[in-house]
């Protein structure tokens, strides 16, 4: 049975980026008052990408995967799946995927969305595994990519300033050589209104509310704890330790979340990659964006062991181990 193993990887940010300063002056023309210490205080963003009116998901989508592509060598015609994770896709449907699939010109991928809001990238990483290892397919395409800006209340302090744009994308090609080690996949339903966008267009009407609400202290109690057990879980199923980890590099909501899950594993900052800080929450595009920045960098190395952590709306969480 063959290994699924990462060959390439890009990633892609939209070019405006807006400061917390920035943000602040923008919020205050709207009577909303914010402070780059209080965001920086309690989540650890400096600032954030977002796109230009009218930039859609599979824009950004589109730009990682050319760069992944190069980066692994790859043609678009070798692709013969795209899995696309987003909970802001360009349209009802077709799939963001089947757009981005066009675009690229990769004619002979299947192509299919994941919805699992910021675990997607988990989720379908693990998919793209999975269609590998059953020998359904031989290279990956595994993508990130959120225009969160668009499904934000820019007049809810509270959410707004937390969000960014993005995408990062992996090719998951059939190998002998280990790759994907270990992946270990949770959802509990019942916790839905912790974090949501429960909107949706029926009869060309808007029906509920369209903008991402949050109960921002629930999710950082539940995004804590459930991490760390899927950690646990997902090592003990690899048959490795939590001190084998080379890299952590986990969902990037907020530093706070991140700091406390490195200390409640027992895993040293030095070893966790941190994005958050520049690129903001951008969802199901934070990890892969994450783990390009950390191999583009030289720190991930080839034969690193890396834990990538997902957590978000659903709720959802999940891990996935990769050996480089
Ligand atoms: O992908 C998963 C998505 N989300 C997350 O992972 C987020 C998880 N949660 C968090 O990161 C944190 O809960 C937040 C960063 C969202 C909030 O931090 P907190 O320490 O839990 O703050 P809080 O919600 O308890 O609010 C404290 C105060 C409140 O004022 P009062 O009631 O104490 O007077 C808020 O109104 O901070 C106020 N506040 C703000 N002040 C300035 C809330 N947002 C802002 C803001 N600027 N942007």
């Amino acid at each position: 049975m063959p290994y699924a193993k990462i060959i390439g990887s890009g990633g892609y940010l939209p070019p405006r980026v807006v400061s917390n300063d920035d943000l602040a002056v923008e919020l205050a023309e709207r009577g909303i008052e914010t402070s780059d210490q209080w965001i920086r205080e309690r989540t650890g963003i400096l600032q954030r990408h977002l796109v230009e009116q009218g930039v859609k998901t599979s824009h950004l989508a589109v730009k990682a995967s050319q760069i992944a592509l190069d980066d692994a060598g790859l043609a678009a015609s070798d692709i013969d799946l795209i899995i696309l994770a987003t909970s802001t896709p360009d349209f009802i449907f077709p799939s963001t995927a089947c757009i981005v699939q066009a675009e690229l010109g990769a004619k002979n991928a299947a192509a299919f969305d994941v919805q699992a809001v910021c675990s997607g990238f988990v989720y379908a990483l693990t998919t793209g595994e999975t269609f590998i290892k059953a020998g359904r397919a031989k290279n990956v395409l595994v993508i990130g990519a959120e225009v969160f800006s668009g499904i934000l209340d820019w007049n809810d302090r509270s959410t707004c300033v937390l969000f960014g744009d993005g995408a990062g994308a992996v090719v998951l090609s059939a190998s002998d050589e280990p790759g994907v080690v270990g992946a270990q996949l949770n959802a509990d339903g019942t916790q839905m209104n912790i974090l949501a966008a429960a909107g949706n267009v029926s009869h060309g009407v808007v029906v509920g509310d369209p903008f991402l609400r949050m109960d921002g202290q629930a999710v950082f109690k539940f995004a804590v704890n459930s991490l760390a057990q899927s950690a646990h879980e997902v090592c003990e199923q690899a048959g490795v330790q939590l001190a084998d980890i080379d890299w952590m590099i986990p969902h990037q909501a907020n530093l706070r979340i991140i700091n406390f899950l490195g200390r409640k594993l027992g895993i040293d900052s030095s070893k966790v990659v941190v994005t958050v800080d520049r690129h903001a929450n951008t969802s199901a595009a934070s990890v892969p964006l994450a783990l390009d920045v950390a191999r583009k960098d030289g720190r991930i190395q080839p034969g690193h062991l890396a834990l990538l952590q997902g957590v978000g709306g659903g709720f959802t969480w999940g891990s996935v181990l990769v050996r480089m």
